[in-house]
């Protein structure tokens, strides 16, 4: 159902995206490592899922955002190794691939295996300590050993990888060094919606020493079109046998701005409430999505140094009609709070384009076009703003 809230996993359940699905696919089959990217709700997730969904693989999924936390500007080595294990033992029961990988991880936590396969949180997590970075690159040589000797490629994929960047002593470059050298059935993916923070993550294990010169093919997953938009929406409600007037599509169209997460969500919470007999009002769907970014922007914002200072920006630029030059926004922010200058708001304005809030273009900051985040992000800069003064 192209409705589905979920990340879709079956071809015939996602729209489009041939182009990106194929490249996927062909760069695991030549074992190139990739970087997906695009913004939060673009589709990332899905259409790696989609790609990846073949018996010729065996995949092992690291969802990074079970670790995100904003509160935190570091993750403790012991939240990612949980993660790994957890998601290796994911991948081992789907599987069924038993064998060495189980014997090697249970014998380095010092737990019997039965304990392993059952994911035993309380035994587990009383050993993590033992677990050493080399550990880590072990299970996955064990892992592409058993997938050479099935024939198969073992796809790794490191989802809202960014998060990489915040995890505590381990040493990444070197883990992925050694992936690259020894594992040659495997290949990675990895994915970010925080755009300028993934590029970071790459270029750091692109250049840092031990993983000199390999590169990274990057595929970036674009918003839909309008016409695009349009079709999701006719077909998604064909699908569900509701009829909508095209007033409603016409107004989806220009709330949600071709994010196909947003034409997702309308379009399910729309059907439902049509189906059940419920009042389905556009503006009311629209409060739930705007409320979803409300709160993500605003744990993003106060967790950040000068809380005040990016709401401000933000304002600034919503009160300069959505865009504006740094010399704008500066004015526009010296309006509303005292003394912040210039080279302080080209930082603030940079951060939120690295973690994709808001975008640049030529000399330029946007904010988002569609409106649940454009307005959840205003929503969020006016709460942290009435909170101090
Ligand atoms: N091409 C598509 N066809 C159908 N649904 C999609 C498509 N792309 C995204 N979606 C839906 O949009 C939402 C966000 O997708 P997801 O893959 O989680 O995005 P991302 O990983 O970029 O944040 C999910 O509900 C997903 O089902
Ligand atoms: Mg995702």
């Amino acid at each position: 159902m192209l409705f589905d809230v979920r990340p879709k996993e079956d071809r015939k359940d996602l729209y489009d995206r041939d182009k990106e699905v194929e490249e996927i696919k062909e760069s695991v089959e030549r074992k190139v490592w990739l970087a997906v990217y695009g913004v939060r709700r673009v589709g990332k997730t899905s259409v790696v899922n989609v790609a990846i969904n073949d018996p010729k693989y065996i995949v092992v999924k690291f969802n990074l955002i079970r670790i995100y936390d904003p509160k935190k500007k570091k993750y403790p080595k012991s939240s990612f190794i949980s993660l790994f294990l957890e998601s290796v033992n994911e991948a081992i029961k789907k599987y069924t691939l038993g064998g060495r990988v189980v014997r090697f991880i249970s014998n380095v936590l010092g737990i019997d295996e039965k304990s392993f396969i059952e994911f035993n949180v309380v035994k587990i997590r009383a050993k993590l300590k033992r677990f050493r970075d080399e550990d880590l690159s072990s299970v996955i040589r064990e892992l592409d050993l058993l997938s050479s000797d099935n024939k198969k490629t073992l796809v790794l994929v490191f989802d809202e990888a960014q998060e990489l960047l915040k995890v505590n002593g381990i040493n990444f470059p070197s883990f992925f060094h050694d992936i690259y050298d020894y594992c040659k059935s495997t290949t990675v993916i990895f994915t970010g919606s925080t755009v300028g923070i993934l590029e970071k993550t790459l270029k750091g294990l692109e250049y840092e020493k031990p993983f000199f010169g390999r590169y990274i093919r990057r595929i970036k997953v674009e918003k839909f079109n309008e016409e695009m938009s349009k079709d999701f929406l006719l077909k998604g409600f064909d699908e569900e046998g509701i009829k909508v007037n095209e007033e409603v599509i016409r107004e989806a169209l220009k709330r949600f701005d071709g994010i196909p997460g947003w034409l997702t969500f309308f379009g399910a919470e729309y059907s439902f409430r049509v189906k059940h007999g419920e009042k389905a009002d556009i503006d009311e769907i629209e409060a739930m999505a705007i409320e979803e970014v409300r709160k993500e922007a605003k744990d993003f914002i106060s967790n950040t140094q000068s809380p005040e200072r990016y709401s401000a920006v933000i304002l600034s630029l919503d009160r300069l009609g959505g865009h504006g030059s740094l010399r704008d926004v500066t004015k526009v922010v010296n309006s509303i709070l005292n003394e912040v200058p210039e080279p302080r708001v080209y930082e603030i304005l940079n951060r939120l384009v690295d973690v994709s809030f808001i975008e640049k273009e030529g000399d330029e900051y946007y904010l988002p076009k569609d409106e649940p985040d454009r307005k959840g992000l205003v929503l969020a800069s006016k709460d942290i703003l009435s909170k101090v003064s």
